[in-house]
This record gives structure tokens, sequence and C-alpha cells, in this order.
């Protein structure tokens, strides 16, 4: 299972490799994170641990990083992530309704993975595309003006088992 340190030396190998690379950045924690995020998909507590005694710093900072940031996760994720934005301009036009489309057509609330690992729902702030609001993006693609449960369903589809 990821996260396991004995199962996963050669991933924990290569967090310590990112570590010793980036330890010279002015502000290294949160690229560290994001790297270490990468190679394992999530944040378990057991990798916070690591980061933390190789950084020598205390575990509590570490968690304080991947609490207050939301792409950092600490479940594991699906293999696609769907982020709902719920900036101002898709609010006003709609971002709950959308969110409440997502997770009825997914079967799970923000911030749950669905169980057969394929989609996570999540959501951003301001994605940079308010003119389509309300907006969506799935991996790298993002979607907008979304006016019906139908035209959800066959975005959704091109994602499901692929
Ligand atoms: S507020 Fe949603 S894309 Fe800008």
């Amino acid at each position: 299972m990821a996260g396991d340190c004995c199962s996963n030396n050669a991933l924990y190998t290569e967090l310590e490799k990112v570590i010793a690379d980036k330890s010279n950045l002015e502000n290294p924690l949160i690229e560290i994170l994001r790297e270490a995020q990468e190679l394992f998909g999530y944040l378990p507590e057991e990798v916070q641990q690591f980061i933390a005694e190789k950084m020598r710093i205390p575990v509590s900072e570490v968690y304080g990083v991947v609490t207050f940031y939301n792409f950092f996760s600490m479940k594991p994720r699906g293999k696609y992530v769907v982020n709902v934005c719920t900036g101002t301009a898709c609010f006003v036009k709609g971002a709950q309704h959308l969110l409440q489309m997502l997770t009825d057509e997914l079967g799970v609330e923000l911030g749950e993975t669905t169980p057969d690992n394929q989609f996570t729902l999540s959501s951003v702030r301001c994605v940079g595309a308010c003119s389509l609001a309300p907006v969506f993006v799935i991996g790298e693609d993002t979607y907008g003006r979304i006016e019906n449960r139908e035209s959800l369903k066959s975005i959704l589809a091109k994602y499901r088992d692929s």
C-alpha cells in the first residue's frame, strides 16, 4: 500500500533525493511536498513524518502546510481529480448547482474518491476561465457552461475506465 515504508523503499529513496536537492531553496517545504505527492499520489502521515525528520523540522509544521493548501491530499486520490471552481464568477453562475450535479453523478461528496478510484471530487479557486463559468477541470482539461446533466454525463464518460 502506498505510504507503507517497507513496501515503498524505492519511493522513499527518491524522496530523500528530492529533499537533498531542494533543501537549498529559500522555502523548500512546499516544493518538496508537491514532489512527494507526485511520487506517492498523496501525503500520508508516514510521508510527512519522513519529510519532517529529514528536514529537521517539527512534523506539525509539515502538517500545517499540507492542511492549508487544498491541492495537497492526505487521502489516496483517484486517477482523475475533478476540480470544481468556486471562484466568484463561477459561484455567481451556478458553481453550487454544478457541484451538486457532480456529487450526484459521481456518488461522492467533496474531498472523496469514487470506490473504483477513478475520480476524486475537489474544488479550486478561479482557474482563469471565468468567461466559461461555471467551470470544472479534469486533469488538464477545462470544461465550462455545463447546461445540463446530459452534457456532464457525456464528459465524465470520456474518463470512465480510460
Ligand atoms: S471564477 Fe471560476 S474560472 Fe474564474
